[in-house]
């Protein structure tokens, strides 16, 4: 078992989380996750997650009396957990700058577009790739970035191109694009630790 720890966020599906979990198992990625995060409790993630035993945490703002105590709180799970690496995978909430700040350059999103374009708060899931469509765009893709205190703008680590075709659809061109964005999150991933 290898000492890196990887701790991921989600709130939805998690193709993501799941892409990133086969690649530890598979022996790409060189780490172990060894904690998932979520908002949403009936979220197919945390289902993947108590099916793999991975620890599951849900945190919930609305469920703390103040900001003040939930940030507490995450920041002392995650102290706990001491990732090497935090993984945001469809995660929707915002990050509290507190934990960026306490994490710098440690905290990773994957964004199903090219920033900076189409990104910023309310920019996700199929608002994205209906407006490529609307405004003709001939190709679309994938960004990882890392966390920062605003929405979508921290540097830029890597992007991954796909065309968009005439006769695509949110729904086509958004399956074109979480395929490579599975690949690029494991590439982004391995490279990072491995530097590390
Ligand atoms: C992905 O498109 C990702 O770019 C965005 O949220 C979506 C999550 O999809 N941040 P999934 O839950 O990993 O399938």
């Amino acid at each position: 078992m290898t000492s890196k720890r990887l701790t991921v966020f989600a709130s939805g599906t998690g193709s993501n989380f799941i892409s990133l979990h086969q690649s530890v198992q598979k022996g790409i990625i060189p780490a172990t996750i060894t904690a998932f995060i979520t908002d949403k409790p009936g979220c197919s993630a945390r289902s993947y997650a108590k099916e793999h035993n991975i620890t599951d945490y849900v945190l919930r703002p609305a469920d703390f009396d103040s900001h003040d105590g939930y940030v507490k709180k995450l920041l002392s799970v995650l102290e706990e957990e001491t990732p090497d690496l935090i993984l945001l995978a469809g995660y929707l909430k915002k990050i509290p700058d507190e934990v960026i700040r306490r994490y710098p350059k440690k905290i990773l999103n994957i964004h199903p577009s090219l920033l900076p374009l189409y990104g910023g708060k309310g920019w996700y899931g199929h608002k994205v790739h209906h407006a490529v469509i609307e405004n003709g765009d001939i190709e679309s893709g994938c960004t990882i970035h890392y966390v920062t205190e605003v929405y979508d703008d921290g540097p830029i680590i890597a992007q991954r191109k796909v065309p968009v075709f005439p006769e695509d659809h949110p729904d086509s061109l958004a399956k074109r694009v979480l395929k490579e964005e599975h690949t690029l999150y494991t590439e982004v991933v391995k490279r990072l630790l491995e530097q590390s």
